[in-house]
């Protein structure tokens, strides 16, 4: 039986020399110096301090050396291991900071620009369509022309010759604004004499005291009856008004008139025809229809070529229309014997859901811009 070797007798460990410890060392040193971005360094990470590492797998041969070779080998390979990390740590930050440098430029966010997080609008067909229209008028020379919502019963009524038992002054027809009594009360039913305008025909009495004759006004506006809202009817809705006074104006000059219109508004080949009808403020009084600007006319009697768009009737009713009445131009203040007058008025709801297929008015009044924005024209 031999006695143990006491002798320091190292096995020779290829991977614990110390030529190659120090160029581990020396790679991983390298390789983290040659990463470029955090990215790359974390591969080189890996690669030389993760568990497959030739350091970490020369630190496991350390078990297999003599007594007398392990803390040697264990102190070469834990300083290599130690300088390693330190290099690791300082590329880290270093890298770590090139790139928050480079974020904070290319990243960088100009509070002052303008935003759109708040997706645009749209115009309201009902108001680019009355200013459409207006413009055909503003065109010709008119003028617009505004009177209040709130009006005088006077002008919505009296001015414009209706007498006080017309059906259209009772209560079921029209909105009564509350007043208030000389005693401080509020005013009952009809008693304040101000109205919610039910058309915007008394801006016509209002453009002729305002003026000398000649006048020429356009009046876009919104008007109020008592109608419950359903498909076809609301309690507020629109209309624009025309009125011309002149010296010499005929019937043949309010024609005239109206072709211009509806041509300027649906085509060359349109055209307006009249028929008999009563309004106080006019005398003779028209309604006004428009030729079908969809089948012009040719789907009557033509069951092969129904038109949805006029019912196959040919004609769209406009709205009312005549020569103003000499007693509206006496009650504000015109000498009839000098001057003439046309005047027509029509519904912009109406006229829209013909012209762009609208089924339900209610549509039109929910304020959805899912409904406006089709018609286009942002904000
Ligand atoms: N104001 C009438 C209405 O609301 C429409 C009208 C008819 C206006 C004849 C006019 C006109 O200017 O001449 O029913």
């Amino acid at each position: 039986m031999s006695a143990p070797n006491k002798s320091y007798d190292p096995v020779e460990v290829e991977a614990l020399k110390p030529e190659q410890i120090e160029r581990m060392r020396d790679e991983a040193l390298a390789a983290f110096e040659a990463a470029g971005d955090l990215e790359a360094l974390q591969e080189a990470k890996v690669a030389h301090t993760g568990g497959g590492s030739p350091l970490a797998l020369a630190n496991r041969e350390i078990g297999a050396l003599p007594p007398q070779a392990k803390a040697e080998a264990g102190k070469r390979v834990g300083q290599a291991r130690g300088a390693v990390n330190k290099a690791l740590a300082a590329r880290q930050s270093a890298l770590e900071e090139e790139r928050d440098a480079r974020v904070l430029v290319e990243e960088a966010v100009d509070v002052t620009l303008p935003y759109d997080r708040e997706p645009a609008g749209a115009r309201h067909p009902l108001t680019t369509f009355m200013e459409r229209v207006a413009d055909v008028f503003v065109a010709m020379g008119y003028e617009v022309a505004e009177g209040p919502e709130a009006e005088a019963e006077w002008f919505n009524f009296d001015a414009l010759n209706f007498l006080p038992d017309h059906p259209a002054r009772q209560m079921q027809d029209t909105f009564f604004v509350e007043g208030t009594t000389p005693e401080g009360k509020p005013t009952e039913g009809d008693e304040s004499g101000v109205v919610l305008r039910t058309h915007t025909s008394p801006v016509q009495a209002r453009a002729l005291l305002e003026r000398e004759a000649p006048v020429y006004i356009v009046c876009p506006g919104r008007v109020y009856r008592t109608d419950e809202l359903d498909a076809t009817h609301s309690p507020v809705f629109h209309q624009i008004e025309l009125l011309a006074v002149d010296e010499g104006l005929t019937m043949a000059d309010l024609k005239g008139t109206l072709d211009h219109m509806v041509q300027s508004l649906f085509g060359p080949d349109m055209k307006t025809r009249l028929r008999p009808n009563y309004f106080p403020f006019t005398e003779p009084s028209a309604e006004m229809d428009m030729l079908c600007y969809v089948c012009k006319g040719a789907s009557v009697g033509d069951p092969d070529r129904p038109c949805r768009t006029c019912s196959s009737e040919g004609w769209i009713e406009l709205g009312g229309c005549g020569m103003v009445n000499p007693r509206v131009l006496v009650a504000c203040g015109v000498d009839p014997e000098k001057y003439s007058g046309f005047a027509f008025g029509f519904g912009i709801e109406r006229m829209l859901m013909f012209r762009h297929n609208v089924e339900d008015m209610r549509d039109m009044f929910e304020g959805d811009v899912r409904f406006t924005r089709p018609f286009g024209m942002e904000i």
